[in-house]
């Protein structure tokens, strides 16, 4: 990020700098990639005013984007990876949860997508030498839907698994959960995260997880029926690119949910491609679908990858947690 702030920009005030940051404007970039009529919208300025700071921003971002090959070689050599504790749903990751990557995980109510992430928060703790990162986890829980309880059974069902001792205070110590009210408090908060991933870098537990569940909850309420689909696709292709850019700059994994229909319909088409779930398609890296099976088990099918072929795992979800299916 720039060091530069808003005031110094051409044609911000302090009082136009103030609306800015209170409409999450907090940074340079994020003006930058910005829209006029955004911008119009959130801080009370005219059209062609806008137009001219985003520009004076564009010109005052870092937002060359260029780096050389060895870097991106560097960075692409540093990509962890978190265990599932499933053997068959690793494997089809090529290892497990990539870091520097978003992960969404889509299907419908109850399929099993918050256990996921419950199970992943707990397993991001845990030493590498059992799957793990040695991190700490930050959770933007939209539906509040987080249940320590259940972490703690999952911390138990991990100690048995590996005959150890776990302390289940301990890993509810290192997951930070934020409530988020709306979707504009859900971008704030992917900021908010990124404060936490810095001031936890240089400890024992830097961050190593960012779970958003649900990712697209707030956006498909607020904005049904609207008629500002665009808007709407728009700030979340913008929710997602902060998401991204922390898993870079974190080395970290993005694990994000989207609940979608099960069933085909005249609306919906086919239910494994989500509609409005579409920039979603293209910015996550690792699509799993996820649908029930008889009982606890659930199918998890890899969707599009762009390097790892197209499989299919069954896990279940128990009392200890995710367990091969
Ligand atoms: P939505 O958020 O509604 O879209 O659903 P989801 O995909 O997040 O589903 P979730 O992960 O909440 O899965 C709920 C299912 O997980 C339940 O129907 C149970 O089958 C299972 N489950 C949840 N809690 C427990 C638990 O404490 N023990 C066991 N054994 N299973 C649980
Ligand atoms: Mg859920």
């Amino acid at each position: 990020m720039s060091d530069i702030s808003l005031e110094e920009l051409d044609h911000v005030g302090p009082a136009t700098a103030q609306k800015l940051k209170e409409a999450g404007y907090t940074s340079v970039e994020a003006i930058a990639v910005s829209s006029p009529a955004e911008l119009v919208a959130s801080a009370e300025i005219g059209e062609s005013t806008a137009a001219k700071i985003i520009s004076a921003a564009r010109n005052a971002a870092d937002i060359g984007g260029f780096e050389t090959g060895d870097l991106v070689m560097e960075r692409r050599e540093r990509v962890a990876k978190l265990s599932t504790g499933c053997i068959e749903f690793d494997e089809m990751l090529g290892g497990g949860v990539e870091s520097q990557a978003i992960t969404e995980l889509y299907g419908e109510f109850g399929s099993g997508k918050t256990q996921i992430t419950h199970q992943l928060a707990v397993n991001a703790q845990l030493p590498e030498e059992l799957g793990g990162m040695n991190g700490s986890v930050v959770i933007i829980d939209t539906e509040n839907t987080f249940r320590p309880e259940r972490i703690k059974q999952m911390v138990e069902g991990a100690a048995l698994k590996h005959g150890i001792e776990l302390d289940p205070e301990e890993f509810l110590r290192n997951i930070h959960v934020a409530r988020a009210y709306n979707s504009n408090h859900q971008i704030l908060l992917a900021d908010a995260a990124s404060e936490k991933a810095t001031a936890l870098k240089d400890t024992d537990r830097p961050v190593k997880l960012l779970i958003v569940d649900s990712l697209t909850a707030h956006f498909r309420a607020e904005y049904v029926g609207r008629g500002t689909l665009a808007d709407r696709q728009q700030k979340l292709n913008k929710h997602l690119h902060d998401l991204q850019r922390f898993g870079d700059l974190n080395n970290a994994c993005v694990v994000v949910t989207n609940q979608v229909m099960a069933k085909p319909d005249a609306f919906f088409g086919d239910p494994t491609r989500p509609i409005g779930g579409h920039i979603v398609g293209h910015t996550a890296t690792f699509r799993l679908y996820i649908r029930k099976s008889k009982g606890d088990k659930r199918i998890v099918k890899l969707v599009d990858s762009p390097c790892l072929p197209d499989g299919e795992a069954i896990i279940a979800v128990t009392t200890d947690g995710l367990v091969d299916g």
